[in-house]
């Protein structure tokens, strides 16, 4: 990438529950346009990570700059707002609801007029190939379809940032290799994505760059390339990591 510029950035970033660091001193930067991977165990403190970006969490310590502004601390529909969107690793659709709906729930955000936010919300799920589904319930969508759809709502709130926590868990490899597409064209429209993901084909081809994380620590930081050679996240992490597309 020629020129680099960074919308995100942490600094000594920290959480404790209790006993438990489940972030130790976290310092990432992301650049605008970047797809960013974010890899590690179970438990490494990921989902805690998006938590604390995403306004979820207040960190114990540290600090967290969007577009150079300290953002620490302040609430979830606040950063939102500002360009942050994220998905859930653990899917949670309005199961009543038909998709459209889910997603004009998060068009609402920047739509007052609930017309506009059908609209909107049919033009995303067009865009994500859900168009078909717009009229099923979300109760009735199969894992797939249910993950795109949460990729949809998070595009709905019109972010800058998208935080993709395990979207691609439970798929096949057709499904995933589509899934990866996505992302992919994510991009190009010109959004910057952090994306967590155990599924070791898809993080390596997509991402431009990796930090992984172990027991709330970043262990590593670099090209896939680089992660993947390094001996220290071999033995702690993929040595262990089976998931392929
Ligand atoms: N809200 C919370 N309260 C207490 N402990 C938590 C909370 N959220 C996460 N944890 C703990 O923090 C650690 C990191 O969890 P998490 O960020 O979900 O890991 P990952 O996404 O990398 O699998 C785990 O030990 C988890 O049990
Ligand atoms: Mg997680």
């Amino acid at each position: 990438m020629s020129e680099q510029k960074e919308i995100l950035r942490t600094e000594h970033l920290t959480i404790k529950f209790g006993g438990l660091v489940a972030n130790n001193d976290v310092n990432i930067h992301l650049n605008e346009g970047e797809i960013l991977g974010l890899i590690g165990t179970n438990g490494a403190g990921k989902t805690t990570l998006f938590n604390m970006l995403a306004g979820a969490l207040k960190p114990t310590s540290g600090k967290i700059y969007y577009r150079g502004q300290d953002i620490t601390g302040k609430p979830a529909d606040k950063i939102c707002k500002m360009g942050i969107g994220r998905t859930y690793q653990v899917v949670q659709p309005f199961t009543s609801l038909t998709v459209e709906e889910n997603v004009m729930v998060g068009c609402l955000n920047r739509h007052r007029n609930i017309e506009r936010a059908r609209k909107r919300a049919d033009e995303i799920l067009e865009e994500l190939g859900l168009g078909k589904h717009i009229h099923t319930k979300g109760a009735n969508l199969g894992l797939p379809q249910l993950k795109r759809m949460e990729i949809a709502r998070a595009l709905a709130t019109e972010p800058d940032i998208i935080l993709l926590d395990e979207v691609m868990a439970g798929l096949n490899p057709t499904e995933c290799e589509e899934a990866m597409e996505l992302v992919l064209n994510l991009r190009k429209k010109g959004y910057t994505i952090i994306m967590i993901e155990h599924i070791m084909k898809a993080v390596m081809n997509v991402s431009d760059r990796i930090y992984v994380l172990n027991q709330g620590v970043v262990i590593a930081e670099g090209t896939p390339q680089e992660v993947s050679t390094n001996q220290e996240v071999i033995d702690s992490y993929l040595g262990g990591a089976k998931k392929k597309c």
